[in-house]
């Protein structure tokens, strides 16, 4: 049977034990599926049900993914007409989504930014930005943040930031530095005549939802064209709305010669990631096109889900609603933070990118617990559990921010009472 039969009397139980036996361990030990004996089912708008029937307000988002909530059936629709058509292409025979797909992306990112390249995830898209800056300015180095967050693959690792996830597979990449986020000084500074580019999350998201101070983009920028060093943009968690404008260089109104982006790229429907480069960047890449390929990058079906995904963004001018309702959420979860001080120490965050910081890891936690129990899903920072992570649908309103905070309350009352 490839169906699971949920009702089954095992099913729970079955399942864990074939994540904790054929998959990643720390799954099927450690996640909160095996703490509440839960396993997620089906998915509609900002909501998610799990295979007992009980309702979770998604504000996690898959860190990002679910930007149009699930099974937006603007996406889904598209998906299914290309599945029922061609959804693997020839990889001899060009598809028509692949250019609208790359055509649509040079119209919505910023400045010069035209070629596109289409991989399946957010590291294959910054794999694929470190390649072409090398390819492009025959120098090897790069300079980074700290706290940054880049993907797990090897070249893509040398930009991450922790250590932990670092260590055991040294040696990296070489020539990857990393200076604190928001200081531009501190980039300047560590320019070499070997520097390729500049490396950055416009916002780190998983370093905790940092914001870097007004202004920061602009003088990263400024130090770049000086010092003819590029600059990289990893979109990947940020992007595509979710801080309120469509980029997050959009707020400093900058623009990188690679930009990234993945996640919500995929309208939550389909994976697919993107590195888009200017004209004079790609050169190298035109000349040369099998340089970098993939087998499954910019398939029908990804470029389907994508198109699709990027006219319900514009359309449904989620990128201002992000901004309108996610300055609602960062209120009320102030005001909550100033009742319960004893908890909170700070919140923060643009638009629908928000992070929590509490005073303890114990806070974290116990509140991460509390408000699954509360039927709330949110994001933890495995690095940092003193803060929780806000990542909503970019289409929930008002009413849907009331009934969290009072979910929250409830949890954060019942921390109390403890
Ligand atoms: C900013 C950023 N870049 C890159 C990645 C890696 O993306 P993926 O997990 O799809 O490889 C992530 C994932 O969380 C991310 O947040």
């Amino acid at each position: 049977m490839i169906t699971p039969d949920i009702a089954s009397e095992n099913f729970i139980a079955d399942s864990l034990n074939n994540w904790t036996n054929y998959l990643n361990r720390v799954y099927g030990t450690r996640t909160i599926s095996a703490k509440y004996q839960a396993m997620e089912w089906s998915g509609e708008g900002y909501r998610i049900k799990d295979t007992k029937g009980k309702t979770y307000i998604d504000f996690l988002g898959g860190y990002g993914i679910f930007s149009l909530g699930h099974r937006h059936p603007a996406v889904v629709a598209a998906v299914k007409e290309q599945l029922d058509r061609l959804p693997l292409g020839s990889k001899e025979l060009l598809h028509p989504q692949g250019g609208l797909l790359a055509k649509k992306m040079a119209e919505i990112t910023p400045g010069d930014l035209k070629y596109s390249f289409f991989g399946n995830s957010g590291t294959e898209a910054v794999e694929g930005a470190i390649k072409l800056a090398r390819l492009y300015t025959k120098k090897p180095e790069f300079i980074c943040a700290e706290n940054g967050y880049h993907g797990k693959t090897l070249g893509a690792l040398s930009a991450t930031y922790r250590q932990k996830f670092r260590t055991p597979f040294e040696p990296l990449v070489s020539g990857f530095k990393h200076v604190p986020f928001g200081e531009a000084a501190a980039i300047e500074a560590a320019i070499t005549d070997q520097t390729a580019a500049v490396l950055l999350e416009p916002f780190q998201g998983e370093g905790g939802i940092n914001i870097p101070p007004a202004g920061y983009l602009k003088k990263v920028r400024d130090i770049c064209d000086r010092r003819g060093v590029l600059l990289i943009l990893d979109e990947i968690q940020c992007g595509l709305g979710r801080t309120g404008k469509m980029w997050g260089c959009d707020h400093d109104g900058v623009a990188p010669d690679i930009l990234c982006s993945a996640k919500a790229l995929g309208g939550g429907v389909m994976p697919i990631g993107a590195f888009v480069g200017t004209e004079k960047v790609w050169a190298p890449l035109n000349d040369w096109p099998t340089i970098h390929t993939s087998t499954f990058g910019g398939n029908p079906l990804a470029c389907a889900a994508a198109l699709a995904a990027l006219n319900v963004l514009e359309k449904e001018n989620l990128p201002a609603r992000a901004a309108q309702v996610g300055d609602y959420l960062i209120k009320r979860l102030r005001a909550l933070a100033g009742i319960y001080p004893q908890y909170f120490k700070e919140v923060r965050g643009l638009g629908l990118f928000i992070g929590m910081e509490f005073h303890t890891d114990d806070i974290g936690n116990a509140l991460y617990d509390l408000f699954f129990e509360k039927g709330v899903l949110v994001a933890s920072i495995l690095a940092n559990p003193k803060i929780i992570r806000l990542e909503p649908p970019l289409i929930i309103d008002e009413k849907i921010v009331d009934d969290v905070i009072t979910r929250f309350e409830d949890a954060l009352q019942e921390l109390g009472r403890r």
